[in-house]
């Protein structure tokens, strides 16, 4: 492949990430973990099922950074992940000192990528990533509101018993209980569900997205969600590796969108080979911008904590 992508963390989102970006023949992927053989276990697995899924992007898995030199794209999912009775927030002392650590190391060797970050809680390390990188905030992108708005589109298409293709769904805010889903912006062809779909009911819908993280991990019990926030963070690499300017709802760094100045918070931009390529600004009625500033407020006492962990 003339692309190449390095995913830190081979865990769940990681490998699940790997599998997906060799299987659609987008790029070669190097699998980064400081778990001594599982990166190169995983790596190796993937490349011997490589012949039965008919693709040839190479895989490799590694402990030090070498073989992540010049990627085009670094997503990070290294950390630890909730479990149940956590919020994202929880994780966030951990999570800083790794991503802190993991985007020296990465910035090192590719000074020129684009920076997917996944890890939680997520807008809070888009933070961390930007900080420690150097790099101009067109290159440090977060994973959330791709996922946000797919959980959104799954719960609409069910409620609806219409195909998930033909729905559209908006997502803005940060990642977490403060997320704002936005219904009139929410489509089925184009229709806004406000007119397919009873208040009451858009309201859970609403509810369900918001917590659609916190449902599985209840489910799952010893981890979070994998399989959507990896699909999530392969969109975002294909649109940018592609360069095909797909406007996805993903965590920017804001300075003056929407009035909210020096702080990553989920937003719609245009993705390409440059990364962010533009923010679009949409004006939103009164109660929808009372609910982003108070996610932006959230998002913002994430911000003072990094700060008081020094
Ligand atoms: N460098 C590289 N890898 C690391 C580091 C580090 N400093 N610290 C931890 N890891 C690795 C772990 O060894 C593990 O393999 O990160 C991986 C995380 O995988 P999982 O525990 O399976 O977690 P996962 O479900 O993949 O979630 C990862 O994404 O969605 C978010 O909230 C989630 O923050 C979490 C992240």
């Amino acid at each position: 492949m003339d692309k190449k992508v390095t995913v830190v963390g081979a865990g769940n989102v990681g490998a699940t990430a790997a599998q997906r970006l060799a299987e659609k023949e987008l790029c070669d992927v190097v699998l980064i973990d400081i778990l001594d053989g599982v990166p190169q276990g995983k790596a190796l697995d993937l490349t011997e099922a490589a012949p039965i899924e008919k693709h040839d992007a190479h895989l490799t898995g590694a402990n030090t950074y070498e073989a992540s030199k010049d990627s085009d794209i670094v997503i990070i999912t290294a950390g630890i992940a909730r479990k149940p009775g956590m919020s994202r927030d929880d994780l966030i002392s951990t999570n800083a000192g790794i991503i802190n650590d993991v985007t020296k190391q990465i910035v090192a060797y590719s000074p020129e990528a684009i920076l997917i970050i996944v890890s939680n809680p997520l807008d809070a390390m888009c933070h961390v990533a930007f900080d420690a990188s150097g790099f101009p905030k067109n290159r440090v992108v977060g994973m959330a509101g791709v996922l946000d708005s797919a959980r959104f589109r799954a719960f609409i298409s069910m409620e609806l018993n219409v195909s998930v293709e033909s729905i559209h769904a908006f997502v803005l805010g940060g990642h977490g209980d403060t997320m704002v889903p936005l219904p009139r912006f929410s489509t089925v062809a184009g229709i806004p569900i406000t007119e397919l779909i009873p208040q009451d009911r858009i309201d859970a819908l609403v509810d369900r997205t918001a917590n659609g993280g916190a449902e599985i991990v209840s489910l799952l019990k010893t981890g979070s969600a994998y399989y959507a926030p990896a699909s999530a963070a392969v969109e975002m690499a294909e649109s940018i590796l592609k360069d095909k300017k797909k406007i996805l709802p993903c965590a920017a760094y804001l300075q003056g969108e929407y009035g909210i100045q020096d702080l990553f918070i989920g937003v719609p931009v245009k993705l390409g080979s440059k990364g962010i390529e533009d923010i679009i600004e949409i004006s939103l009625t009164d109660t929808e911008k009372a609910a982003l500033m108070n996610s932006a407020a959230a998002v913002q006492d994430l911000k003072d904590d990094l700060k008081k962990l020094g």
